[in-house]
């Protein structure tokens, strides 16, 4: 992942993409895959490249939860939603994360610093209930220390 990329870059990037055959959602992939999400600027280059308009683009982009149209946050929570964290109170952790991050689940800070989404159980059962943290398992979670985990993920505010 980059940071913001040039005009220039990205036109090279969805160079070989054309009208009319289907191209689209290989186009915002690529772009997605390179840099990590798609900016405005990667919306009016694939657009252009593809002769079609910047809102239907836009449209896909907003429509997909596979696309971005901003960087990650710097902290991403993901909060395991299968059955067995919920049955050791996976529910109570996330109303107290969500209270403490003040974000609903899919969302994020408005510095990007962190966000909190919806994540699938991975097979870690066992130290459930659980989120993860950039892809890290924090298991065994009580309120009390999801709320600890939650200020400090907040913290430097
Ligand atoms: S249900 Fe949460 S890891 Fe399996």
């Amino acid at each position: 992942m980059q940071a913001e990329p040039s005009l220039q870059e990205l036109r090279e990037l969805v160079a070989d993409f054309e009208p009319g055959r289907g191209h689209l959602m290989p186009a915002l992939h690529k772009v997605q895959d390179r840099y990590g999400y798609i900016s405005r600027d990667a919306v009016e280059v694939v657009a252009r490249q593809l002769n079609t308009t910047p809102a239907l683009v836009f449209g896909a982009v907003s429509f997909y939860d596979d696309f971005r149209s901003h960087p990650a946050s710097a902290t991403e929570i993901a909060w395991c939603s299968g059955p067995a964290c919920r049955l050791r109170g996976g529910d109570r952790i996330r109303a107290a994360m969500q209270q403490i991050l003040e974000l609903p689940l899919g969302g994020e800070s408005e510095d990007h610093r962190y966000g909190l989404h919806l994540g699938q159980c991975n097979g870690t059962c066992s130290e459930a209930p659980q989120v993860w943290v950039n892809g890290q398992v924090v298991g065994g979670l009580t309120v009390s220390s999801a709320i600890a985990l939650a200020r400090d993920v907040r913290g430097g505010e």
